[in-house]
C-alpha cells in the first residue's frame, strides 16, 4: 500500500488529504502537525476548520485510511511521499522584513525528513513557496541524505477557500513540477498516478520545478490584480455617478476577460493574496527588477486605499466621528462560507473604526468571539504562525462586543458595514432592523449584497461601494 504524509494539518493540509483518502481507497494517508489542539479538533466531531462538504468526507474516510496524528516523526519515516503544506508566514524581522517569506517551518520540516527517513521519498512543495525553494530543500536533504534518493516536487495548490472541496474535486489544473532527469520523471509519474484516480489526465499539467513554483505565485498575483482593478474603477465610479457592477458587467462580457472576480468590495483578504505579492515583489527585486517590483506592490497599495476609503466613508458620513456611537460589523471571515479571518479586509475596518473610537458589535456566523478578539489585537503578520506559537492571551479589545445574530448587532446603533457577504445577511428584515436603530440609520455595503434601492425606501442611507452616492453621502466626500 502507497503511504502518504502530510505535514501540516491547515485548511490546505486537511481538505487535500481528505479528497485524496477518499478518492484513492488503496493509499494510506496519514496528516501530521505539530500543533496537538489541532490535531485533536481532526480526530474530534468539531473539525478546526470550516468547509462546505469537509466534514462528511472525514467522517467516511477517518480511521479506514485517513489518519491524523502528532507523531510526526514516525509516519514521516514510514511514508513513500509527503506532501509538506506547512505555514510559510512573511518575515518580520530581518532581512527582507515584511516582504519575504518566512521559510522557518519549512526547513525545520526539510531537517526533520532528512534526519527520520530510513528509505527513498519523494517530498511535495505543498505550501506556496518562493522559487527556488526546492533547490534549498533539496540542498538540506542531499547533505543530510545517507544515501537515500530524495525527489523534490512543487504541486501547488489552488484550491479556494469556502469552496476547497469542489475545487480538489474538479480542479482547473493540477500542477506537477519536478526535475527533468529520469528519477525526477519518475517522482512526477508517481505524484500525477495519484491526482489521475480522479482528474482527467489532459488537466494535469507538468513543468520544471521553477516553472510550477512561479505559476502559484503569478495565479495568485494576476486574480489579487483583477480585484484591485475593479476596486481601483470603484473609486472612479462613485466620482462620476458609474455603476461599478454594470461597469463589471460590460467589461466582463469580452472572452477576453471573462465575468469572474469583477466584483467590487471592501477589499480582498486571506491568507495568501498579500503574503503571495509580497514574496513575489520581494523576488523581483532581489533579482534587480525594481520595476517589475512596484508594478505588482500597487495592487497591495490599492487594496488598502479601497479599506482606507471604506473607513473615511463610514466616518465622513457620520458626521465626521465615530466615537462612542455603536457601529454594527456583519461579517468578519475574509468571504462567506469559510471561517477564516485571516487578513480579512474586516480587521482594518475595525481598526480604522476603533482609531476613531466607535464601539463595535459583530457579528459573523463562523467566527468565534476569541478569533475575533486576537485578530483585532495581534501584530500584523502574526497570525501566520502555528496557533501554539501565537502570543498566548492577547487583551481583548474592550470597545468591541459580539453579537449572537444580525438584529442583535444591529439593535441601537448608529450604522451597519456590511463586510462579508454571507447569504443570510442577503435576507435579513432590514424593516426590523431600521426599527431599532438610531436615527438617521446607515447602512454601509462593502460586499454590495443588499438593495439598496429598497433599504433606502425604508428609510436607511445607503453606502454600496462603486455606486452612484446617496445624496447625503455626496455632500460628505471622503478622501483617503
Ligand atoms: P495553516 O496555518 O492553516 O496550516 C499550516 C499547519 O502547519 C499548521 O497547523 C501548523 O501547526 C503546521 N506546521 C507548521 N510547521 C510544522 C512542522 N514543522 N511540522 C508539522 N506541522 C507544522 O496554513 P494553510 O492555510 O493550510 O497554508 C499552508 C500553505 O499552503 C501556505 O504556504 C499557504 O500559502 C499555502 N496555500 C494556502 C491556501 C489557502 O487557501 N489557505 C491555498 C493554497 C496554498
Amino acid at each position: 500500500m502507497v503511504k502518504i504524509c502530510c505535514i501540516g494539518a491547515g485548511y490546505v493540509g486537511g481538505p487535500t488529504m481528505a479528497v485524496i483518502a477518499l478518492k484513492c481507497p488503496s493509499i494510506e494517508v496519514v496528516v501530521v502537525d505539530i500543533s496537538i489542539s489541532r490535531i485533536t479538533a481532526w480526530n474530534s466531531d468539531q473539525l478546526p476548520i470550516y468547509e462546505p462538504g469537509l466534514e462528511q468526507i472525514v467522517k467516511q474516510c477517518r480511521g479506514k485510511n485517513l489518519f491524523f496524528s502528532t507523531d510526526v516523526e514516525k509516519h514521516v519515516s514510514e511514508a513513500d511521499i509527503i506532501f509538506v503544506s506547512v505555514n510559510t508566514p512573511t518575515k518580520t524581522q530581518g532581512l527582507g522584513a515584511g516582504k519575504a517569506a518566512d521559510l522557518t517551518y519549512w526547513e525545520s520540516a526539510a531537517r526533520m525528513i532528512a534526519n527520520v527517513s530510513t528509505s527513498n521519498k519523494i517530498v511535495v512543495e505543498k505550501s506556496t513557496v518562493p522559487v527556488k525553494t526546492a533547490e534549498a530543500i533539496e540542498k538540506i536533504l542531499a547533505f543530510n541524505s545517507k544515501g537515500i534518493d530524495y525527489q523534490i516536487l512543487s504541486n501547488p495548490e489552488f484550491l479556494a477557500e469556502g469552496t476547497a472541496i469542489q475545487d480538489l474535486f474538479n480542479p482547473d489544473r493540477v500542477l506537477i513540477g519536478g526535475r527533468e532527469t529520469p528519477n525526477g520523471q519518475r517522482a512526477i509519474q508517481a505524484l500525477k498516478h495519484v491526482y489521475t484516480h480522479w482528474v482527467p489526465e489532459d488537466r494535469i499539467i507538468t513543468t520544471n520545478l521553477w516553472s510550477a513554483e512561479l505559476s502559484k505565485l503569478a495565479a495568485n498575483a494576476f486574480l489579487a490584480q483583477r480585484i484591485s482593478s475593479v476596486n481601483a474603477m470603484s473609486a472612479l465610479c462613485e466620482a462620476t455617478g458609474a455603476d461599478v457592477a454594470q461597469v463589471s458587467d460590460a467589461v466582463g462580457k469580452d472572452t477576453r476577460i471573462g465575468p469572474k472576480f469583477l466584483n467590487a468590495s471592501v477589499g480582498f483578504g486571506g491568507s495568501c493574496f498579500q503574503k503571495d505579492i509580497l514574496n513575489l515583489v520581494y523576488i523581483c527585486e532581489c533579482n534587480g527588477l525594481p520595476e517589475v517590483a512596484n508594478y505588482w506592490k500597487q495592487v497591495i497599495k490599492v487594496n488598502d486605499y479601497q479599506k482606507n476609503r471604506f473607513v473615511n466613508r463610514v466616518v465622513s458620513s457620520m458626521f465626521n466621528t465615530v466615537s462612542g456611537k455603536k457601529i454594527a460589523i456583519l461579517g468578519f471571515a475574509f468571504k462567506k462560507d469559510t471561517g477564516d479571518t485571516r487578513e480579512t479586509p474586516a480587521i482594518d475596518v475595525c481598526k480604522g473604526l476603533l482609531g476613531d473610537k466607535a464601539r463595535l458589535s459583530i457579528y459573523d456566523p463562523q467566527v468565534t468571539e476569541d478569533q475575533i478578539q486576537r485578530d483585532l489585537s495581534l501584530n500584523k503578520f502574526d497570525w501566520d504562525h502555528p496557533v501554539h506559537l501565537q502570543p498566548m492571551s492577547p487583551n481583548t479589545v474592550k470597545q468591541v462586543s459580539i453579537a449572537w445574530d444580525a438584529y442583535e448587532a444591529t439593535k441601537e446603533s448608529h450604522g451597519i458595514c456590511i463586510l462579508t457577504e454571507w447569504d443570510e445577511f442577503k435576507s435579513l428584515d432590514f424593516q426590523r432592523i431600521f426599527d431599532n436603530m438610531q436615527k438617521p440609520a446607515f447602512v454601509f455595503d462593502g460586499r454590495n449584497i443588499v438593495d439598496a434601492k429598497k433599504l433606502r425606501d425604508i428609510g436607511f442611507i445607503v453606502y454600496s461601494i462603486g455606486k452612484p452616492l446617496d445624496p447625503w453621502l455626496k455632500d460628505m466626500p471622503a478622501v483617503a
